[in-house]
């Protein structure tokens, strides 16, 4: 197989969780597509695009120089990379912080105290910009990656690494000194992107998913005179829809509401008097 010289070209993580969670958000974005076997190359079918399978920490420099026109990446790698991308949107996944972390038991407290240490790491461009600020100059040991071991293999006295939920460190025997920067999965375009309508188009689709994943639908119902009460719970996106029920005494309500307070917003009704409270997951909505 071959690209097509003018369709649009989408780089995505060719394995590792970040290449199953871009491959569920693409799918369920409608842009269907058959990966075979170990293939570095799959066309769009809803779509005039092509996917190439590619290294993550590959996808800013290739999207910076037109070889791919999106790429979904981790927003660290177009940082270490210094890529001119253009960042579309943020894909709601993989956040994690960039982390300076020493030896539970080190005698370094403070940035100033890394002074002529060994630092391991795999982003070395951003500790590097990170230490200027400080005025630390180090010795830094430059890694494609388990630099999480790196101090107990005597490497190094610090290391600076991704932390998600921090079992990592705590494996290790490391605890963080301080944080140098928070990241998270995102699309990037190329400045050169070949097909704007369509790169376009693809953002529109992916904000769809990614915002739905933010909201829930809540359907309840309520007396009448508690109406006004349960609409300031619940005011909905644009405003509720509210429905008579055959019982004139009470009134069937509708709204979206952010996932995170669903809860919290369901144990308020229920003291408002609200019955039948339910909650459904939404799969894609435009806004
Ligand atoms: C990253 C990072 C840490 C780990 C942190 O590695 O390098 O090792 O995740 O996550 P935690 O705080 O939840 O333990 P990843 O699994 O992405 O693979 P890598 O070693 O190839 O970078």
């Amino acid at each position: 197989m071959t690209f097509a010289n003018n369709q649009l070209r989408i780089g995505v993580p060719s394995k590792g969780r970040l290449s199953e969670l871009a491959t569920e958000l693409l799918l369920q974005a409608g842009l269907n597509f058959r990966r075979q076997d170990r293939s570095l190359f799959a066309r769009v079918s809803s779509i005039p695009a092509d996917i190439t399978f590619l290294r993550t920490d590959d996808i800013p420099t290739l999207c910076a120089e037109g070889a791919i026109d999106l790429g979904i990446t981790g927003s660290d790698l177009v940082e270490e990379a210094g890529a001119d991308v253009i960042r579309r949107m943020n894909l709601g996944v993989g956040r994690c912080r960039l982390s300076m972390c020493v030896p539970i038991d080190s005698a370094i407290h403070s940035p100033a105290d890394l002074k002529g240490k060994r630092i391991a790491t795999s982003f070395p461009n951003v500790t590097e910009r990170y230490l200027q600020q400080h005025q630390t100059s180090v010795h830094l040991v430059r890694l494609n990656g388990s630099v999480e071991i790196m101090v107990s293999l005597g490497i190094a006295d610090a290391i600076v690494d991704l932390v998600e939920t921090g079992s990592t460190l705590a494996a290790n025997n490391l605890r963080i000194l301080t944080d140098i920067g928070t990241y998270e999965t995102i699309l990037i375009q190329s400045p050169s992107c070949r097909d704007l309508q369509t790169a376009d188009r693809i953002v529109r689709r992916l904000e769809g998913v990614v915002i739905a994943r933010d909201y829930s639908l809540l359907e309840y119902n309520i007396p009448h005179d508690k109406l006004a009460d349960a609409e300031a719970v619940t005011p909905g996106f644009t405003s509720p829809t509210v429905t008579s029920l055959e019982d004139a005494a009470w009134y069937a309500v509708r709204a979206m509401v952010k996932s995170k307070d669903v809860i919290s917003i369901m144990e308020k009704l229920e003291c408002l008097g609200a019955k039948a409270i339910l909650e459904t997951s939404i799969n894609n909505c435009r806004l």
